[in-house]
């Protein structure tokens, strides 16, 4: 923030300015003077500061750093990022979902977990979460499921018994409820919490063979969470404890960093799976596919701005390489979509020029012009095909047979076809039965509980019990006692 020698202060147009502290005004008790260029800039500027804050994810943090692959899976993709030995260089963006930007850090929540590799193939973005799982299968829920979450429209005001309203009504969400409520529904920092690519993505090698993938970012600081009620006292006390930790760990020259793993399920075993490999709200147990470590992760460097670092970043799962690519998830496709739009009414169409999202490899494309343009355009003639010598699209070498997957059918508006063990109950039953042990259950069954009493009211606190009763009978019976409905 600071500099050796102090500078004398200027306009935005780097003229010498006569003063910090007085307008310009006809005598000293004068009214001031519209000429007076210098107040008429701060104040306009002033005026324009805020980009509107992002519609979800609004809170956050985050850091540079580097990523470096230290094993050999090229056997699995051909992504230059990750062969062997290659350092690349990367932004992550770790925040909450629902809360706005002055909201406290340690509310439950979901928290994201976005990161930008700055590839020589340009930008790869894995836009993923803290969580392997999310409510919903389908993008055309999103919408609904994100203002169950936020604000009421008549009072402004956070209410449960939406959220419980739109949970038990769309039982699909319950293994991601059941994350929720659990301890890891508050991580003691970002530090402390692992990430998840949580859709499946696909590979595919040099040879062309195709792999469905899921990544796994672990935390090498040991995952950590806060007690419900200590995260109550930290929400009034250290509303940015998340943020200052961050930025601390690092400051403090104490890099947080996470090791990759991937799980490979090979192409072909997609359909027989006993679950739909696709589908959200489902893992796939580490037994089926175990974990195949791929790299580290560490971040070292703060941003010398948040607003310009942080706040400007453009996170967009659409920014994939060669050797990666999408699956049929329903969500994924749909998020396709959305960041890049909702990039350029946030921040502008020219986003992807600002500091954090230029890639750090020549842009040779043929987009032109629009608000904000600073890069000139490199292309030889502004339209393509021409004959001065512009880029051309070389389809031989970048539309690789394998980053696609077949499909046909007649169009349809149904869920998708289901696979031998699907249903929405039993992985979050597992979970609840196999994974957390006694006291995690217990909390388990206090955080609900406590959810529940915070204004859920008939209809919904029946459907709830019930809910939890598909989840785990011995679960629901615990939460019904708490909530009196025994
Ligand atoms: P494992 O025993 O290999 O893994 C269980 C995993 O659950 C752990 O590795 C950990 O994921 C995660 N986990 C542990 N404690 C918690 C917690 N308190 N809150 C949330 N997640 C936690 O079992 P499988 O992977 O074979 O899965 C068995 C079943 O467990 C699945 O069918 C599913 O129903 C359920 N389950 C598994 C999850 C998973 O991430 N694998 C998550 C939720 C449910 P990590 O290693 O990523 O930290
Ligand atoms: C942010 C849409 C599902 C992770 C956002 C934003 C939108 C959005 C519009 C704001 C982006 C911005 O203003 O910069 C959607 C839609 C989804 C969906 C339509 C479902 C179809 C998911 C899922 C995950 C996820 C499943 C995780 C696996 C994130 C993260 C951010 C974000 C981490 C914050 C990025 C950042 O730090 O800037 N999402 N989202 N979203 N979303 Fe999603």
């Amino acid at each position: 923030m600071s500099e050796s020698a102090v500078p004398y202060t200027t306009n935005n147009a780097g003229v010498p300015v006569p003063s910090d502290d007085n307008s310009l005004t006809v005598g000293r008790d004068g009214p001031i003077l519209l000429h007076d260029h210098y107040l008429i800039e701060k104040m306009a500027q002033f005026n324009r500061e805020r980009v509107p804050e992002r519609v979800v994810h609004a809170k956050g943090a985050g850091a540079y750093g580097v990523f470096e692959t230290t094993e050999d899976v090229s056997r699995y993709t051909r992504a230059t990022l990750f062969q062997p030995g290659k350092r690349t260089e990367m932004l992550a963006r770790f925040s909450t979902v629902a809360g706005e930007q002055g909201s406290p850090d340690t509310w439950r929540d979901p928290r994201g977990f976005a990161l930008k590799f700055y590839t020589e193939d340009g930008n790869y973005d894995l836009v993923g979460n803290n969580t392997p799982i999310f409510f919903v299968r389908d993008t055309i829920k999103f919408q609904d499921f994100i203002r169950s979450q936020k604000r009421r429209p008549d009072n402004g005001l956070r209410d449960h018994d939406m959220q419980w309203d739109f949970w038990t009504l769309s039982p699909e969400s319950a293994h991601m409820v059941t994350w929720l409520m659990g301890d890891r529904g508050i991580p003691k920092s970002y530090r402390h919490m692992n990430g998840y690519g949580s859709h499946t993505y696909l590979w595919y090698n040099a040879s062309g063979e195709r792999f469905w993938v899921k990544y796994h970012f672990k935390t090498d600081q040991g995952v950590d969470f806060l007690t419900q009620e200590d995260a109550d006292r930290l929400a009034g006390s250290d509303p940015d404890l998340h943020r200052e930790d961050l930025w601390q760990a690092i400051e403090g020259g104490n890099p947080p960093s996470w090791t990759l793993y991937v799980q490979v399920m090979p192409f072909g075993d997609a359909p027989g799976y006993r679950f739909n490999p696709f589908d959200l709200t489902k893992v796939w147990p580490h037994g089926d596919y175990p974990l195949i470590r791929v790299g580290t992760m560490t971040l070292s460097r703060n941003p010398e701005d948040f607003f310009v670092h942080i706040e400007q970043a453009a996170f967009e799962p659409a920014n994939l390489v060669p050797g990666v690519s999408v699956s049929p998830d329903k969500m994924l496709l749909g998020r396709i979509f959305s960041y890049p739009d909702t990039h350029r009414y946030r921040i502008g169409p020219n986003y992807a020029q600002l500091p954090p999202n230029r890639p750090h490899v020549p842009v040779h494309s043929y987009a032109k012009d629009g608000p904000m343009r600073f890069d000139p355009a490199r292309t030889a003639a502004p339209y393509a095909p021409n004959s001065y010598g512009g880029p051309a699209a070389d389809q031989k070498a970048y539309d690789h047979p394998a980053a696609g997957w077949q499909s046909s059918g007649d169009m349809v508006r149904e869920a998708y076809s289901l696979h031998a063990e699907d249903d929405d109950w039993g992985q979050a039953g597992t979970m609840v039965r196999q994974v957390l042990d006694d006291a995690e259950r217990d909390r388990l069954v206090s955080n609900i509980v406590g959810h529940l009493k915070g204004g859920v009211s008939e209809p919904v606190l029946e459907r709830a019990v019930q809910y939890w009763r598909n989840v785990d009978k011995s679960l629901g019976d615990r939460v019904a006692k708490g909530v009196g409905k025994d």
